[in-house]
Parts: C-alpha cells; structure tokens; sequence
C-alpha cells in the first residue's frame, strides 16, 4: 500500500514537471513583440512578416506531428509499465514470448516512413518557396555587409548608403512590396536576424549569401548579429524600420541628398578634416570618402550610435566621439585624443548631419 502511494506520488511529481515546462512555453509565447515598443524583447512566436509567417507555420506543424507520435508512444509505454509491472507472485510464471509478427513489424516500418515522408514534403516545399522567390516590379534591393561590429546598409539602385538601420517599405496584399538583400561580409562571418521578420542567414567572407523580408505591418524590429564574430559581437545590433509607402518614399528622397552644409559648425568641419575620420568614414557631397566605418551623410537620422551600443543623443554622441572604447570596448574606432572644445565643435559638426 505504501509502495503503491509512493509510485503515484512520483508519477504526480512527473506530470507536474511536465505541466510547468508546458506553462513556460505558453508564457513566452505570449511575450510582446518588439512592433512600437522598440525595447522590448523580440519574439519568433508572433512574426510580422514573410518569411517568418510560413517558417512559423511550418514549424507548428511538425511540432503537431511529433506531439502526436510523443503522446501515442508514451502512452504505450506508460500503459506497457503499469499493466505489465511485476507483481506478487509473478517469479513462477514467464510472460508469453512473441517472436516475429509480421503484422506488428510491418506496421512500425511502413508508419515512420509515411510520416518521415510527409515531414520532409512538409519541409522542402517550404524551403523551396522561400528560397526560390524573385524580385519583381516594386521590390526594393539592398546589400547587408557585416563588419566587425556594424552594418553596412548599401541601396545600390537608389543610390543610398547607411548603417545599422535597415529601411524598407511595408508589404501587403494589395501592394507587396518585398526586400530582397544580399548578404556579404567584410572580415569574419556574421549572421542576419530579425526573429519578427525571417529566419537567420549567415554574411560569409567571399560569399554573397541572399534573403527576403516582406514585413505587413509599419514598425521597428530589432534584431542582432546571430553568429559570434569577436569581442562585441553581442553589441551587433540591427534595426529594421518598416514604413507606409508615402513615408519609405520621403525616407528615401531625404536619404538620397549629400550632406547639409552649415556653415555654423564650420570650426568643427575643420578639425573633422583635419584629423583622420575622413580615412574610415564618408560624407556624400565632401571630400570625406572613408569605407572602413560606417558613412556619416545622414548620421543624425539614425536611432543609435555604435551599431546599438547606445542612443543617438547628444550626450551619447560626445562620450562616443570622446573615447569610443568607453562606450564599445574593443571596437575599431580609437580615440583621438582631442580636447574638450575640439569633441563639442567635432559634435556641433556631426549634429548638422542630418
Ligand atoms: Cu557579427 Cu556576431
């Protein structure tokens, strides 16, 4: 009698587990996305777009499948141990040996191939679907180049470079309006991910890798660098603003023009000049035509600094340009052991940016 409470307390304990881990799921399922409140924590279970809808989709399904085989297969066997469990008395007596069923052996071999085979159509015609998509007439280009740690954001049809920042238009039923990117990395691999929007895909070294996002609702999705590519590869983080097509439009036209000239922060151009910035980064319409860094045409139409590492304020601005180590240990840009005033003119100057 003891033994047999002691055995249903276990199984309790079993099934309670189970329950909890089952609630924790359903939790994080339920966690907000990262649609307006760009802080929040990002989540796979609510996409906003294709791909991630369909990947989404599939993935509940082979999921279903597999609950399925779970459920039947542990039921057996939780059934199996109970019915069959050694009893009192059961020394003398052998159960009945079955060999060589034809019926049960056919049955467990023809089942699992049926079911591997639906998974795997299930699958492919997934994969196949999204990788075989093309560009068509409103589609938008842009190439995604990963640095160590940034984005280079590159619109080569519309002539416009940017960083860490990926704008594109809002696609849906009546005007679908997908992304098309091309993956591509200047020193180690990368990896793009934007769980609302689509799946990871890696940006190799002498490879160009290729993708698509067709997000459905307006919004700010962050995302971040999914491979690990050195010291701040935790601070590679990504932003894809998705707007009305009457808004990707005016980003775009304000995007296209060169750099502002205002003659108010001239003292501020001169040291910007005069120093070595103009070697890693470029201002369209200057003579500043750096590669190395990210372009600084339309800096203050950008949310961060620093690929993410901080917000793009005017005190953020200073500490990053005063010594970038402090804000991003490790990251490429030095300080340039400029005074006080020459950091307040250099910022006056990179606040006309915009
Ligand atoms: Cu780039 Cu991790």
């Amino acid at each position: 009698m003891r033994r047999r409470l002691y055995r249903h307390h276990h199984t309790l304990r079993t099934l309670s587990l189970f329950a909890s881990a089952m609630t924790c799921i359903a939790v994080t399922g339920q966690v907000e996305p990262a649609f307006g409140k760009i802080d929040s924590v990002t989540n796979i279970f609510r996409p906003l777009s294709q791909p991630a809808q369909e990947i989404k989709e599939t993935s509940f399904l082979v999921l279903a499948i597999c609950a399925v085989i779970f459920v039947v297969v542990a039921g057996l066997l939780t059934y199996a141990l109970v019915r069959f469990r050694h009893r009192a008395g059961d020394e003398a007596t052998e159960p009945p040996q079955v060999y060589g069923s034809n019926q049960i052996e056919t049955a467990w071999t023809v089942l699992p191939i049926l079911i591997v085979f639906v998974l795997i159509l299930v699958t492919s015609r997934t994969i196949a679907d999204i990788q075989n998509r093309k560009p068509t007439i409103g589609s938008v280009n842009a190439t995604v180049v990963g640095h160590q740690w940034w984005w280079e954001i590159r619109y080569p049809e519309l002539g416009i470079v940017t960083a860490n920042e990926l704008h594109v238009p809002v696609s849906t039923e009546g005007n679908h309006r997908p992304t098309f990117l091309k993956l591509q990395s200047a020193d180690v691999a990368h990896s793009f991910w934007v769980p609302q929007l689509a799946g990871k895909t890696d940006l190799i070294p002498n490879r160009e890798n290729s993708m698509w996002i067709a997000p459905s609702e307006p919004g700010t999705y962050l995302g971040n660098c999914a491979e690990y590519c050195g010291m701040q590869h935790a601070r590679m983080l990504l932003r894809v603003v998705v707007h009305t097509p009457e808004d990707f439009e005016r980003w775009v036209k304000e995007q296209q023009q060169p750099a502002v000239e205002d003659t108010s922060a001239a003292e501020g151009r001169k040291i910007f000049f005069a120093n070595s910035c103009v070697s890693c980064h470029a201002i369209r319409g200057t003579s500043a035509k750096g590669v190395f860094g990210p372009d600084l045409t339309h800096l203050m139409t950008r949310q961060t600094l620093a690929s993410g590492a901080a917000l793009n304020s005017h005190d953020r601005l200073r500490a990053w340009i005063r010594d970038p180590q402090q804000v991003k240990v490790g990251c490429l840009m030095p300080n340039m052991q400029m005074s006080d005033k020459e950091v307040d003119q250099i910022v006056a100057y990179l606040e006309t940016l915009k």
